[in-house]
């Protein structure tokens, strides 16, 4: 192995640390705690492990933690009637509604029902045009995560050449405009992409978002290269990335583990995004 390991746990640990101290000022200041509302509609196993660490994650930064959860049956109205009044209620200054929603749910309907000032996620398609056009908004958690692990890793990104794995309206689409933010030369490459090894072997940076496990390999990589791998796949019981580590580290300047690399950035995130939020209402 050659490349460094990019610690996306010790990055998430000093970014949550460095917002737990914002909020004890604020709440000094204001007199109340930040508050995010975290919805878990269903028992999707997966899902009720992110919305506990979500709520671990609040409460440790000095927040308010909000907890809702529904049963799978939850009618599309019932679900809208909660999001309406927790836009309404002065405490929560964050919603997130855990996706994947049960199959008589609209997920489109649901997310466009948040207060985009309240849509701590960045999935409302007010804050998706927000970052398209530049204007100032909530950016989705894990692609604002990889943008803070590229500035800590290069530094300048200007000037790089990027390629996107993955064209997702969670993590591909707000990745490549983040990095085009940063004047970065982006290509968003998908499963239609034609000759995609030839495709990243151009590229300085590397961003993998496909959900394929291992699919990147080290022979597709330029020397040097900065891998980041948003790909969290179980395989016969273990975690692995969207990219084979084992001959990317090889190749690669620096690399994210998979566990320990994006996904901390991820929760680390959304507690910075409510806590921007908090600060906006209180002006
Ligand atoms: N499901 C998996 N990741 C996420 C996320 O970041 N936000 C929400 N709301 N649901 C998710």
């Amino acid at each position: 192995m050659t490349a460094a390991l990019i610690d996306g746990k010790a990055a998430a640990a000093a970014l949550r640390e460095k917002v737990a101290v914002e909020v004890a000022r604020f709440r000094e200041a204001t007199g109340r705690a930040p508050g995010l509302a975290v919805v878990l509609v269903g028992e999707d196993p997966a899902s009720a492990v992110y919305v506990r660490s979500k709520g671990k994650a609040t409460r440790e930064a000095g927040m308010e933690s909000f907890e809702h959860k529904l049963p799978a049956t939850t009618s599309q109205d019932d679900l809208l009637t909660l999001v309406d009044q927790l836009n309404a209620d002065p405490s929560v200054d964050g919603i997130l509604v855990q996706l994947p929603l049960p199959p008589q749910i609209d997920e489109r309907v649901v997310i466009t029902r948040i207060d985009p000032d309240k849509d701590v996620d960045g999935f409302h398609p007010v804050n998706a045009g927000r970052l398209a056009t530049g204007l100032p908004g909530f950016v989705p958690c894990t692609p604002l995560g990889c943008l803070m692990l590229l500035r800590q890793t290069l530094g300048e990104l200007s000037g790089k050449s990027a390629v996107v794995i993955g064209r997702s309206n969670i993590v591909g689409k707000p990745m490549a405009l983040l990095l085009l933010g940063d004047s970065c030369t982006v290509t968003i490459a998908h499963s239609r992409t034609r000759d995609l090894p030839d495709v990243v072997r151009q590229a300085d940076i590397v961003v993998a978002a496909v959900g394929r496990p291992e699919m990147v390999k080290g022979d597709w990589l330029k020397p040097g290269a900065t891998v980041i791998d948003v790909g969290i796949n179980r395989v016969e019981g273990s975690l692995v990335g969207d990219v084979d580590f084992a001959s990317a580290s090889a190749v690669a300047g620096a690399i994210t583990p998979v566990p320990g690399g994006v996904g901390p950035m991820t929760i680390a995130c959304l507690i910075r995004n409510t806590f921007v939020s908090a600060c906006r209402t209180e002006g």
